[in-house]
């Protein structure tokens, strides 16, 4: 167990070998889940636990450090990789009291069985004495869900923040060092877990910045001793204006609606507009996801299988329309082969980011002349909404 600082340690658990989270995003550098011990003088507590397939590890590591006493268990969110050991570490320690919220506590009583006559419910800005420290817990609905909360120590002037601010990434020192791998992993886990909240995020960002805070510790990922760095990237993506970029996922079967996908991008580029072209089949979600959080429009291709859309590209447009990035503009071009509805059901997943769509383009076979004068079109209706945006 390692001291962050004045008798705050951490005894979280690196997770190296995780290739996946949610069964969803892919994880180039595996995760951590963190977790917090607090001694005080007089109590001693613990902040958020641990995923539970880790959770002889980390009561091994707890037995190993010496910890013979927790008074409080402060469950900042009530998701399995943190809440999960919740039950575990009560038999442990079997004084222990969770102290959270009511809807985490409503979530591990159901979700987890934790027992209620273990459970003291907190409310937004309450403040709990350690003895010489206090820990105050601030709500904070909506980052990532409606059950999260912050735990904010004032002699320290330190933040626990939950999954907000955090990253899948595995660490051996504490502190975050400022790296394009870091800040790739902290934005594929915004993307993939923030951007669908994205108000909140800036709002709670903006926050944090003005509490001036000496540290920030997530829950997953580095701890943050220049809080600026990651507050920074979070002003960054949670901006409202997204960037000169458009994003473009394709599926393609027979290379038609590649061949357009290659040809629009390129006709982008030479008129300075950036593009990012995604293989849906091949390439990697989560690059994908880190594209949406700063594209302005999202151009979206496919073939025909039977007589809709290709699935891997639906699925892509669901993805994109719970994921909710900032885009403003949209194109769907596609080639099919004897008939159907190419963009029905495509048009109707991406109706909730209300983007402005540009005519579709479909094609029957390989596209022809005409077909890439359109092409040319909306590469110029493209160019114009990006203009007029202030963002050429
Ligand atoms: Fe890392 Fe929402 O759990």
């Amino acid at each position: 167990m390692k001291e962050i600082k004045n008798n705050i340690y951490y005894c979280g658990l690196n997770d190296c070998d995780r290739k996946i989270f949610d069964e969803l995003i892919p994880l180039e550098h595996g995760t951590s889940y963190n977790s917090y011990l607090v001694k005080g003088c007089a109590k001693i507590a613990v902040i958020d636990t641990m995923y539970p397939p880790m959770t002889s590890q980390y009561l091994q590591n707890l037995d190993a450090d010496g910890v013979t006493k927790v008074d409080y268990i402060i469950a900042n969110h009530g998701e399995q990789d943190h809440s999960g050991s919740i039950s575990a570490l009560l038999e442990k320690y079997p004084d222990a009291v969770v102290l959270t919220n009511s809807k985490v506590a409503s979530n591990i009583k159901s979700m987890l069985h934790v027992p209620e006559n273990k459970i003291r419910e907190v409310v937004d800005g309450e403040e709990i004495s350690l003895g010489d420290k206090t820990l105050k817990f601030i709500f904070a609905p909506g980052v990532h869900w409606p059950d999260t909360m912050f735990t904010y120590i004032k002699e320290d002037n330190v933040i626990f923040t939950c999954d907000f601010l955090g990253a899948h990434y595995t660490f051996e020192n504490l502190f975050a060092v400022e790296s394009e791998e870091l800040e790739k992993s902290a934005k594929r886990y915004y993307a993939e877990i923030m951007m669908p909240f994205r108000i909140m995020c800036k709002k709670y960002t903006a926050m944090i910045k003005g509490m001036n805070v000496d540290m920030i510790m997530p829950s997953h990922g580095p701890i943050h001793n220049k809080p600026e760095y990651i507050l920074n990237l979070y002003e960054k993506w949670t901006s409202d204006k997204p960037e000169n970029l458009v994003v473009m996922p394709y599926v393609s079967m027979y290379n038609s609606t590649k061949e357009m996908i290659d040809y629009l991008s390129e006709k982008l580029e030479q008129k300075g507009i950036k593009t990012f072209k995604f293989d849906i089949v091949k390439d990697d979600l989560g690059d994908l996801a880190m594209a949406l959080v700063d594209s302005a429009t999202i151009v979206l291709g496919t073939s025909m299988v039977l007589a809709n859309a290709h699935p891997a590209a639906v699925n892509i447009a669901y993805l994109a329309s719970v994921l909710r990035p900032k885009a403003k503009f949209g194109a769907l071009i596609g080639s099919y082969g004897w008939g159907g509805n190419l963009f029905g059901l495509i048009g109707e997943l991406l109706k909730p980011l209300n983007l402005d769509v540009i005519e579709p383009l479909t094609v029957k076979g390989k596209p022809s002349a005409v077909e890439f004068d359109r092409l040319d079109d909306i590469a110029v209706s493209i160019f114009e909404k990006h203009k007029s945006s202030g963002l050429l």
